[in-house]
Formats: C-alpha cells, sequence, structure tokens
C-alpha cells in the first residue's frame, strides 16, 4: 500500500488527484450504520439490474457518465423534465425504478386530498383530522411530501371544508417520492434524476421556510425513516477522539437529546423539537441553546457520510473529501450531495438555571417606562452572553402602543441560581427601580435534557405546522453595534420604530462566536452575532382553506423585504465589516443579496466553487442553496417566490 503524508495528502488534492488510503476507509466503514452498509458499487449495482428483471433501458440508473454534456444541461433555457414533456420517463421506466427500490416509491397524494371531490378520494372525516391537526408539526413529517410552509409549495392542495370550491393539485409536491430505508435507494433515486435529467429535492422534516423541500415535477429522497442512532463512549477517527454520537439522517433533535441524556451527555440541537438534527439543520450551521458554551451545532460534527451527486456514497471528514466536508457545515442543505448521517462529538452533562417572565404596559406601567425596562435587557447583552447565555423572547403588541415582553425561557448553561441571580442583578434591579412588576419563575436543572424538557421541549407545536400566518425572515445583529453607544442606540431606535409601528418581533440573546476554532462554511454573520431576530410580516389570518389571497401574501413579502428588513439592514449591512445578515435555514425565499446575507461574500465563493466541482450538472437545487442564482423556477404570480412551477436556466 502506498503511504502518504498528510501534507502530501493536500498535495495529491490540490493536484485533483483523489488519494484514499485504506487506512482512511477502514476508520469510517467500521461505524457505518446497517443502512449504510446497503449500498450499491458499480458491480453490485449491475448484479441488482440482473437480478430484479428490470426490462427498460438501464441507462436511466447507472453510475456512468451524464448523457448530454454540462455545457448544455446548464445552457441558458434549458430545463429539468417536466411531467408531460416527451422526455419523461414512460410508465414502463417508473415501474423498473420501482422495482429495484424494492417497492419504495410512492406517488404522490397530496396530505389534503381527502378534503376534494377532484381525486375521487373524498372523505369528510378524515379531511376533517387533516384539517384539526394542520399545526401538528408531526402530521406533516410523517407524510412523504407536507411541508411546513405551504406558501412557498404553491398552496395546492390545501385544507378546506368546501370540497368542490377549487381542486387539489400537486403544485409545487414533488410526483414521486422515495421512502428511503436505506444508502442504495438514495444513489438509485439521483443516479435516476441525474441520467433522466429530473428536478430533484430532499425532504426530511418538512420544517424549510423557503420551499426548499418542495419542488413541481420533481423526484424527492425522503429520509424521515432513516432513525438509527448510536452513541460511542470513546470514537476515534481522523481528528477526533472522544465520546460521540452517530445520528441518522431522519432523527428528530428530541430523539437525539433523549440519546444523550440516557447516556449522561449533552448533545447540539435547535429550540424546535420536530426539527430533523442531520438535514437542513447542521447543513445552516445550527443555532442552538448551548451555543454560548459550544458555538454552533455544526462546529462539533466531526464526520459525515454523503451520496454525492456522481451517485457515490462517500464520506466528508477533515481527511476524506475536505473541501465538502467543510460546504456540509454551514454551507446549505440540498446542494453538495444527501447526508446519510453525521457523526458529531457530544459534550458533558451541564446544569441549566432557566427563568420565565412576563411585563407588560399597564396601568402603572407607561409605554415610555415599559421601554426603558426592555431597553435595560438588552444593554445587558454582552455580559449575558459573555456568561454563556442563551434566551428566546417575544415582544407582542396589538396597536403599537401597548406591549408585552416574554422571556420563554432565559437559559444559562453552566449556571447556579446563584450564579444566574448574580448575573441578572443589574437588570432586575433596574425592573424594580422602574416599578415594573415582574416574577421570575427561575428553576436549577441538573441536565440540558430537563431543562430543555420543561421549556420549549413542553410545547411540541411550537412551529405550528403548516398553520403560520405571517411570512418569514429574519436578521442577525452583531456584537460591534452593542460595543459602540451610537451604533446600540441606533440599533434599539430601530428595535423600537419596529415594534411601535405595530409589528410582532421574536428573538434571542445568543453568541455561537467560534469557539470550537473550526473552519467550516458557517455564516460570518453568526461568528459576530449578539442578537438573533425572527422578522415576519403578518398575514390577515393562518394558511388554511385556502387563505389568504395572493394578494395578501403579496403584500406581506413585499412589506417584509421593502420595509421590515432594510431599516436592521442599515444598522448591520450584509457585509464582511457590517457583520450582519440573515440565518438561511430561516429566511424569506424573496430576500436580495442572499448569497452575501446567508453565507457571507468570501463564504460563498468558496462555496459556489465546491458546488460546481461536486455537482457539475447541478442535480441538486433548491431556492436560495449555492448555486440556484443560475435556475428560475417560473411559478407566474403567486405573491411570493414558490416552488410551484418548471424548473430552467436563466
Ligand atoms: C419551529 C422551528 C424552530 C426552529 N428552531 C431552530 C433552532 O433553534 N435552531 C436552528 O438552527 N434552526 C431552527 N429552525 C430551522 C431549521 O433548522 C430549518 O428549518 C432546517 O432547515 C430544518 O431541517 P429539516 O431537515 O428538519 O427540514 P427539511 O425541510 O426536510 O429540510 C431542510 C433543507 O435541508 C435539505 N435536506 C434535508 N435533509 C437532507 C439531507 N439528508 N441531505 C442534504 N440535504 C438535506 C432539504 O432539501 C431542504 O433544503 C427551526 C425551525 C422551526 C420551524
Ligand atoms: C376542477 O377540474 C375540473 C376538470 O379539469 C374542471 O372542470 C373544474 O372546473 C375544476 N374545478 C374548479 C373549482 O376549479
Ligand atoms: C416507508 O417505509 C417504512 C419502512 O422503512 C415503512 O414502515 C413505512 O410504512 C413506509 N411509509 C410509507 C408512507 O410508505
Ligand atoms: C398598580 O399599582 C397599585 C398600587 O401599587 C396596585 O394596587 C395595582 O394592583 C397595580 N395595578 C396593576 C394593573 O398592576
Ligand atoms: C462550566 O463551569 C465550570 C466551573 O465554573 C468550568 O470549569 C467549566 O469549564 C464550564 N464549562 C464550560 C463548557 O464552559
Ligand atoms: C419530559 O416531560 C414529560 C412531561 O412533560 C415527562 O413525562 C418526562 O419524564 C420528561 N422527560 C425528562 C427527561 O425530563
Ligand atoms: C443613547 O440614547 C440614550 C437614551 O435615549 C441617551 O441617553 C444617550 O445619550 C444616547 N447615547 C448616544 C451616544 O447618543
Ligand atoms: C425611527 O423612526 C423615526 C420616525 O419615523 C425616524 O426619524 C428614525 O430615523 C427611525 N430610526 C431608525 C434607526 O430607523
Amino acid at each position: 500500500m502506498v503511504q502518504v503524508s498528510y501534507s502530501q495528502f493536500l498535495a495529491l488534492v490540490a493536484m485533483g488527484l483523489a488519494v484514499y488510503t485504506s487506512a482512511h476507509v477502514q476508520d469510517t466503514a467500521q461505524y457505518l450504520f446497517p443502512y449504510e452498509r446497503n449500498h450499491l458499487t458499480h458491480t453490485s449495482l449491475r448484479d441488482l439490474i440482473k437480478s430484479s428483471g428490470v426490462s427498460t433501458k438501464t441507462k436511466f440508473f447507472n453510475f456512468d457518465k451524464e448523457k448530454g454534456s454540462t455545457k448544455e444541461r446548464l445552457k441558458s433555457g434549458s430545463c429539468k423534465v417536466f411531467p408531460g414533456d416527451a422526455a419523461w420517463p414512460s410508465q414502463a421506466v417508473w415501474g423498473d425504478f420501482s422495482k429495484l427500490l424494492g417497492g419504495a416509491l410512492i406517488e404522490t397524494i397530496p396530505i389534503a386530498a381527502p378534503c376534494y371531490e377532484n381525486l375521487g378520494i373524498f372523505d369528510r372525516e378524515k379531511c376533517a383530522a387533516i384539517r384539526e391537526n394542520w399545526a401538528d408539526p408531526y402530521l406533516h413529517e410523517s407524510d412523504p411530501t407536507s411541508v411546513f410552509f405551504p406558501i412557498y409549495q404553491g398552496r395546492s392542495c390545501m385544507p378546506t371544508d368546501d370540497p368542490t370550491s377549487s381542486n387539489c393539485t400537486l403544485g409545487g409536491f414533488p410526483v414521486y417520492s422515495v421512502n428511503v430505508s436505506n444508502v442504495q435507494q438514495i444513489q438509485l433515486a439521483i443516479n435516476f434524476a441525474r441520467n433522466a435529467n429530473l428536478r430533484l429535492v430532499i425532504k426530511n422534516t418538512g420544517h424549510d421556510y423557503l420551499g426548499k423541500s418542495s419542488g413541481a415535477g420533481a423526484l424527492s429522497i425522503w429520509t424521515h425513516n432513516l432513525k438509527d442512532m448510536t452513541f460511542y463512549p470513546e470514537l476515534t477517527i481522523p481528528g477526533y477522539s472522544g465520546p460521540a454520537l452517530k445520528i441518522g439522517a431522519g432523527v428528530t433533535v428530541r430523539e437525539m437529546y433523549a440519546k444523550a441524556h440516557e447516556h449522561g451527555v449533552s448533545a447540539l440541537g435547535g429550540i424546535c423539537e420536530s426539527v430533523g438534527y442531520a438535514g437542513g439543520y447542521v447543513a445552516g450551521g445550527g443555532h442552538t441553546p448551548l451555543s454560548g458554551l459550544y458555538g454552533m451545532a455544526a462546529d462539533h460534527v466531526m464526520a459525515l457520510e454523503v451520496v454525492t451527486a456522481d451517485g457515490r456514497f462517500v464520506t466528508a471528514s477533515p481527511e476524506e473529501n475536505p473541501d465538502l466536508f467543510w460546504a456540509l457545515r454551514g454551507g446549505g442543505g440540498a446542494t453538495y450531495g444527501v447526508v446519510t448521517s453525521v457523526i458529531t462529538r457530544v459534550h458533558p452533562k451541564t446544569p441549566v438555571v432557566t427563568s420565565q417572565f412576563t411585563f407588560s404596559t399597564s396601568a402603572n406601567v407607561s409605554t415610555e417606562t415599559f421601554w426603558e425596562g426592555l431597553r435595560s435587557y438588552f444593554e445587558h447583552f454582552i455580559p449575558f452572553t459573555d456568561a454563556g447565555t442563551y434566551s428566546w423572547w417575544t415582544l407582542m403588541t396589538t396597536t403599537g402602543k401597548d406591549f408585552t415582553f416574554t422571556l420563554d425561557p432565559f437559559f444559562a448553561p453552566n449556571h447556579t441560581i446563584e450564579s444566574f441571580n448574580a448575573l441578572v442583578k443589574p437588570w432586575f434591579d433596574r425592573l424594580t427601580e422602574l416599578g415594573i412588576p415582574f416574577t421570575p419563575n427561575t428553576k436549577f436543572h441538573t441536565a440540558f435534557y430537563p431543562a430543555y424538557n420543561a421549556t420549549w421541549g413542553s410545547d411540541p407545536t411550537l412551529s405550528s405546522g403548516g398553520s403560520v400566518s405571517y411570512v418569514p425572515g429574519n436578521y442577525i445583529l452583531p456584537r460591534k453595534n452593542w460595543e459602540s453607544p451610537d451604533l446600540f442606540n441606533a440599533t434599539f431606535s430601530t428595535i423600537y420604530n419596529h415594534s411601535t409601528s405595530g409589528r410582532l418581533l421574536f428573538g434571542y440573546h445568543q453568541a455561537p462566536r467560534n469557539r470550537a476554532n473550526v473552519d467550516n462554511a458557517v455564516s460570518p454573520a453568526f461568528r459576530h452575532a449578539i442578537s438573533f431576530l425572527i422578522l415576519s410580516a403578518g398575514l390577515p389570518g393562518p394558511v388554511v382553506d385556502n387563505k389568504p389571497t395572493v394578494s395578501q401574501i403579496k403584500t406581506a413579502t413585499d412589506d417584509l423585504i421593502n420595509n421590515i428588513l432594510p431599516p436592521f439592514r442599515a444598522v448591520a449591512p450584509e457585509t464582511e465589516q457590517g457583520q450582519g445578515g440573515s440565518y438561511l435555514n430561516e429566511a424569506n425565499a424573496d430576500q436580495p443579496n442572499w448569497q452575501a446575507s446567508f453565507y457571507g461574500e468570501k463564504n460563498y465563493a468558496r462555496l459556489l466553487k465546491i458546488k460546481n466541482r461536486y455537482d457539475p450538472l447541478h442535480v441538486f437545487y433548491a431556492p436560495t442553496a449555492v448555486g440556484s442564482e443560475g435556475w428560475e423556477v417560473s411559478d407566474g404570480e403567486q405573491g411570493a417566490q414558490t416552488q410551484n412551477g418548471r424548473l430552467c436556466r436563466l
């Protein structure tokens, strides 16, 4: 066997030669899940095709060089094949595909189809149950194509109690999904999409805010059932030795938290229990209530298993495909490959203090006094984040004159009640001095999971499923806006103006920084962050029953893009110097300048190179994903950029 040193290895990679020592392959192969051991090579694919009695042309399924040059596929006006096109695969080919998959191909029936007469499956009771549970995240997760933000799917089959008022159509739902239970099926789906020039979508939980897990005319890879998890008390792989969890692509953060807790450790995930861990969350960087101790979730990922656009099953780690490894940690989902599992390092069991309370304007608390109390909170973001803490709060108003601030919760990992009380004392004293009544419910928890469980984890409907009543957006504010008194005043005025104009505001104090000191694609805005704001433009009501109208969605989207986001951008521009930006995972699909805003200018240039190297044909596409500026979804006028239309090159 040829031995190469690490520096020789890097030099060879730089020369464009893929070099793997057998030791590397050994290292990762021993940790594969059973569903990952079930993957294809050239030989095993040939055998599979032979043994499964496939009758049509096998060119659709193999690893061979793509038919049609990259140039042709990426030529202006060239489109992904759409149902009804001459090039759309015949029923016989789809039948063969299903055979190769072992029957795991599902033809899409939109989740709310029983609410309509036109598909011949009208069922009053089933429809009523779907309407009633529409806000339940698990309803959407257990369906192959349903998503949490139906606006971006095109709302072509919303639950309704009027079965004849409109027809249920596929809209932005994929045409078929592969209900994946092994890596082989992912490879077959990617090969088929690449060879037949089909649009390809990946859906895990469907939490995505921008339509990234939808796509008209697409084939979808549905990873929901890849639920394996393994805890390693002592794992040794290139670049890491220590306790770790290996997490399957379909595992939710709640499932991961429970597993970590069972083994006496803590793991990094988000606040919504039903979000997937190894899919969009890690791909976007992943902020977490423990970010004040450890940084972003992606900073702790030590290796990933991935199927790339050429159908190959590979490892991404510091030593294998290091550039892919860099991109998969922060560079966005559905762009470079399908991740089948993630190995993350885990952390010691951490005690947590949580505190929940609310204060409002009232007969005794004037608007001015309320804002003094809120200002005092913001003034303490530097000591609060320096002490490793995090919060989730809401600032509600109906008129722009009455306000309710709710801190639910202030989350202080690695604190005692005493250290927490000392930390918040200056703020609490100020509230008392102002005469603002408040009653903190402060509790000590021995570990992360019980603290999580007692706060966000006690409300599984935090995500309000498919029935949101707003169009989403967000902004990340940097610490430097707190360090300069002028910038602080401008920033706080922006928040004041936003709120006093009658708009809702949700937010966090949190500073992930680069606490693990790693080099990955996490947005630079998170490295500087001190606060993360969830901004949204309200709709007249929740997205159900074919409401709101297209023009109401357009009005809200325009309001978000033209009025709500710009003042925040003005105080923290989306440049390396301005240190502002939006979080790609919770952003708005119509945001201008998203490349710099979501990824950072420098990172974007590097990510685009990696994208084009690993996926030269653009087998993977998602709105606002790296490389997507070369594509367009023609969806007509739906009030927002939806995925309900044909995907073509610009
Ligand atoms: C209520 C709520 C709370 C949230 N809280 C947090 C939080 O605390 N911290 C945080 O960082 N984020 C949070 N998010 C945002 C969340 O991280 C994103 O919505 C994320 O994209 C969800 O990923 P998913 O895999 O569950 O969803 P999906 O919609 O299934 O996928 C999201 C994207 O990732 C792609 N993708 C999915 N699986 C794979 C895969 N295996 N390989 C490659 N690409 C894949 C999809 O194609 C899509 O582009 C929250 C979201 C909601 C709705
Ligand atoms: C539903 O589709 C049928 C068949 O295309 C059409 O005749 C009918 O007008 C449609 N109904 C509505 C309400 O759009
Ligand atoms: C998907 O496959 C799993 C087995 O992995 C099976 O249990 C489940 O019922 C399937 N779901 C659908 C919707 O077909
Ligand atoms: C206002 O303050 C008075 C006197 O302290 C108290 O009796 C009253 O309950 C307070 N009202 C509200 C709405 O808090
Ligand atoms: C938690 O606090 C202890 C004691 O103050 C300290 O030694 C340890 O480093 C802290 N852990 C983290 C992750 O900051
Ligand atoms: C989480 O909370 C539920 C009740 O809300 C409780 O039954 C369960 O035991 C809790 N789990 C942990 C680990 O605290
Ligand atoms: C910031 O605003 C506060 C409150 O309005 C004011 O007292 C202070 O002088 C301002 N600071 C600067 C630098 O403008
Ligand atoms: C807040 O609004 C006022 C009045 O409309 C305006 O003069 C001021 O410039 C705004 N401040 C910021 C920071 O946007």
